[in-house]
């Protein structure tokens, strides 16, 4: 059985929700690897619309497991919120689990982020002040608490002292912010590490333990191939890697163990928060489309920048990620505009033509996208489950992006529901 990995071909908010909703149905494990309660997966199912955040999507399907790798970054309060407003929905949590090495975002971590975000001026990254840089950092530099600390109530206390007296003055003394009270959260914490012992166990063991037996693993990927911290459009990046590879780091798992990577990818562009964005556009069909395809933060309901489709990315993100193929999401978005464009390659100021997607925002800032344009569309295709069903500049459309991704396209979402999707 297969192992697969979903990933974000642009800069999150791709659509992967879906696209993971309908893998997950047919998987036996749903493995969580990097991020935290930054992301947000909108996932419409039997007729009901889950907004989630940091619990795969996997949750919906009684039959799988699910689990929060050790590249995750976790927020105690708000994955318990998430836990219980999906119990009341009579969403089951038997088969759960979070990994004993991820990361607890703690209360200086949200403080820490908005003010780094102040100091940083200009040069801010439009976080979503969820304390997931601040995590990360504590984790590289070695005095992060995971959950194996919060859930031993001493180990935790005497871990939480030292750090949390450190934060105070760096709060204090670097941003002039006001101290927290220590004690007070080391109480608050150690009272959410008892709700969430039950669920915490090795996520490595158990996933590699299912997947000698035989059964479907599936990497669900978070934000994307852009907001990489290596790979992507650095500094305006997430602290984590959501390419294929931290797949690895953030689970416990070789790469040996992937069969497939499927890139997910809009028929067009978005991107929430600063930094580069070369094929943004502004204006009525900026508007047209932001409003068509509901282009507004999941999590923080922040309006998404809006551009077209940019395969120069969509080959950076192709090779980062050796994706096998690619799933491009919102197709239905693009109805009733007159004339489409994708961006094929960039020009630079002295006027050469690059393929490949450059490292820096400041060489970005220089180039101009270089356009195809080609026929637009006016039909509603929500009812469209097969290719040939599609009007023919769709066909056209998907088969030029395809040429120029240099990836095969499997899947083509057609609208929200689960059901409006084609597979070829
Ligand atoms: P952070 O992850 O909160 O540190 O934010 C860093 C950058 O990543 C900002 O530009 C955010 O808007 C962006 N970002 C983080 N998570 C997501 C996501 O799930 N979708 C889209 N953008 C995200
Ligand atoms: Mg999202």
């Amino acid at each position: 059985m297969p192992a697969k990995v979903v990933v974000g071909v642009q800069w999150g908010d791709e659509g992967k929700g879906k696209i993971i909703d309908i893998l997950s149905s047919r998987a036996d494990v749903v493995v969580r690897s990097q991020g935290g309660n930054n992301a947000g997966h909108t996932v419409e199912s039997g007729g009901e619309i889950y907004k989630l955040r940091l619990i795969p999507s996997g949750i919906l399907y009684k039959n799988t497991y699910c689990a929060i790798g050790c590249g995750v970054v976790l927020d105690p309060g708000s994955i318990l919120k998430e836990i219980s407003e999906l119990k009341q929905r009579k969403v089951s949590f038997d088969r759960f689990f979070i990994d004993p090495r991820v990361h607890v975002v703690m209360p200086w971590h949200l403080l820490l982020d908005d003010a780094a975000e102040k100091f940083r001026g200009k040069y801010n990254i439009g976080t979503t002040k969820r304390g997931i840089g601040p995590c990360y950092m504590d984790k590289s530099e070695r005095s992060g608490i995971r959950m194996f600390d919060l859930i031993n109530p001493e180990i935790f206390r005497s871990k939480a002292k030292i750090v949390g007296n450190f934060k105070n003055n760096l709060l204090a003394k670097v941003y002039g912010e006001k101290p927290l009270d220590i004690e007070r959260i080391i109480c608050e914490y150690i009272e959410y590490g008892k709700q969430l012992k039950p669920f915490v166990k090795d996520v490595s063991v158990k996933v590699y333990e299912e997947y000698c037996k035989g059964k479907e693993i599936l990497f669900e990927g978070a934000q994307g191939t852009l907001l990489d911290l290596d790979v992507g459009t650095y500094p305006f990046v997430t602290s984590s890697n959501p390419i294929s590879g931290g797949v690895c780091t953030g689970t416990g798992i070789g790469p040996t163990m992937i069969d497939e990577v499927i890139g997910v990818a809009k028929a067009y562009s978005t991107r929430v928060g600063q930094g580069p964005f070369p094929t943004e556009i502004f204006g009525q069909t900026s508007e047209f489309i932001r409003k068509k395809g509901d282009e507004f933060g999941t999590n923080t309901g922040r309006a998404r920048r809006v551009g077209w489709f940019d395969s120069v990315i969509a080959r950076h993100a192709v090779r980062t990620n050796g994706l096998t193929s690619l799933a491009i999401n919102k197709l239905d978005t693009l109805s009733g505009i007159e004339k489409l464009k994708v961006c094929s390659s960039y020009q630079t100021k002295d006027g050469k033509i690059i393929y490949d997607f450059p490292c820096s925002f400041e060489e970005l800032e220089d180039l101009t996208p270089i356009y195809e344009e080609l026929p637009g569309f006016d039909e509603d295709i929500g009812q469209c489950r097969n290719y040939s069903d599609l009007p023919e500049a769709c066909r056209k459309y998907i088969s030029r992006l395809e040429n120029l991704c240099k990836c095969r396209i499997n899947m083509i979402g057609v609208g929200p529901a689960r059901s409006q999707n084609i597979e070829r």
